[in-house]
């Protein structure tokens, strides 16, 4: 069977469904092509915050209603060491921005329920998802759907298929350009049904390795800890990740983890990525397809935004003036802030977790710093612009 649209869009996480959204508010058809189920995508535990930017667009796009019922604005976090919290002042230092706890699989439910009731495409369990003839001015999307065979003709086409899709490699090996880190460590992620400890996100560094504490709702609690990467999650008792969440949590003044059962449990690698360029022919690269960040700065979704923000422009100038000078600049636009985030995001990285070949320069490094981000503002305040997110034209 053969189908024909503008863009053919293949990933459905966020970057691919808030396309197919942006393109639609500009009359601009597309269809997405996903390889999971529906009910895979929305329950699939990741990301929790917004940026202040990724939270006023989805608010601009009528897709904001439930996350301003059922997010959180914070205003503030806290950066937790030796014994200490300190308060990172995110609305006062950024002159109001603040950010958004509203998981990302919520995120995910609202676009697909927006984009359906709009009447849009969205293929969900497609296989052997191929690209051709992506540097003409046809390219084409086989994949099969059921059990039928069908050829996507489309103007052209965004990879937003994730870190282990299929686009990346249609860039030539001649052409691409990738840079990666990984991180000697992982997190061992979990939920917990508990009442929040704090108002606000902990981020802790202890000699034992870096934890976190973060929410997705009066019930349910989402906190990591820093682990081997090589770990099994079979090796974690629930008792022994309570245990290290409260070693490395604990304060002068006996603050208090509240605890219950816990409902889910992985262990994630970590690892800095990015390919150059974003765009090759009609295929446009966007989200963690192009790019991945340690999970410590809560940038992968907002990065995927931003990208896919500037490519909706983009598309919209063409197919409304006939102009390709924004599409021509997406790679070199979008590259900027990724290369800003990736940066942000080691530096958090490194700042925070203990290396295992740590020496004892490293360490008062790292208390070096930490000292100075919780007592200088000016360095505060580079802190909190980049966690609340720069602005989209930046
Ligand atoms: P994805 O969400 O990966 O979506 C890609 C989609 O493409 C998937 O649904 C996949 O099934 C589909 N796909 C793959 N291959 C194919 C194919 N061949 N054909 C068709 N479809 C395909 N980011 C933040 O901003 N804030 C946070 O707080 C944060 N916390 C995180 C915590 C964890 C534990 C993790 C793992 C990540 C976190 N991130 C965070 C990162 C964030 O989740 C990702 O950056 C984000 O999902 C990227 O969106 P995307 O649409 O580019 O890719
Ligand atoms: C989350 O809530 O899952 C979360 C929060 C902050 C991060 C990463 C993940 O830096």
């Amino acid at each position: 069977m053969n189908m024909r649209t503008r863009v053919g869009i293949i990933g459905a996480g966020p970057a691919g469904l808030l396309l197919s959204l942006l393109l639609s508010m500009e009359g601009i058809d597309s269809i997405v092509l996903e390889s999971r189920s529906r009910e895979e995508i929305e329950s699939t535990i990741r990301a929790g915050v917004l940026e202040q930017g990724t939270a006023d667009l989805m608010i601009e796009m009528g897709i904001g209603e439930r996350m301003k019922r059922e997010g959180f604005v914070h205003h503030g976090i806290e950066l937790r060491f030796d014994g200490y919290g300190h308060r990172i002042h995110l609305y006062e230092l950024t002159n109001g921005r603040g950010i958004t706890i509203y998981p990302q699989h919520e995120v995910i439910k609202d676009c697909i329920a927006a984009r359906l009731n709009q009447g849009g495409h969205i293929l969900f369990n497609v296989k052997d998802v191929h690209l051709f003839d992506v540097s003409s001015r046809q390219p084409i999307i086989r994949f099969l759907h059921g059990n039928e065979q069908i050829e996507l003709q489309c103007d052209f086409i965004a990879g937003c298929d994730g870190f282990h899709g299929v686009a990346r490699s249609s860039i030539p090996a001649t052409i691409q350009q990738a840079f990666t880190r990984s991180y000697p460590f992982g997190w061992l992620g979990i939920l917990m049904q508990a009442p929040p400890s704090a108002e606000e996100l902990i981020y802790a560094y202890h000699e034992r390795g870096f934890a976190l504490v973060s929410t997705r709702s009066p019930e349910l609690q989402r906190m990591y800890i820093q682990c081997d990467p090589q770990d099994e999650i079979a090796n974690w008792s629930d008792a022994m990740i309570i245990e290290e969440l409260q070693i490395r949590l604990a304060t002068k003044d006996n603050w208090k983890l509240l605890v219950g059962p816990i409902i889910q449990k992985s262990i994630l690698a970590m690892r800095s990525f990015v390919i150059e360029p974003m765009q090759y022919g009609r295929l446009f690269l966007a989200g963690d397809a192009a790019h991945i960040v340690p999970p410590t700065g809560a940038k992968g979704l907002n990065l995927a935004v931003a990208d896919v923000r500037h490519l909706a422009r983009a598309l919209t100038l063409f197919y409304k003036q006939n102009e390709t000078h924004l599409l021509e600049a997406y790679s070199t636009t979008c590259l900027k802030r990724v290369w800003r985030t990736e940066h942000f995001s080691w530096w958090m990285t490194s700042m925070l977790h203990r290396f295992p070949d740590d020496d004892s320069f490293q360490q008062r490094m790292q208390r070096a710093q930490l000292e100075y981000t919780v007592s200088s503002r000016a360095a505060a305040t580079s802190l909190a612009e980049n966690y609340v997110g720069l602005p989209f034209n930046w």
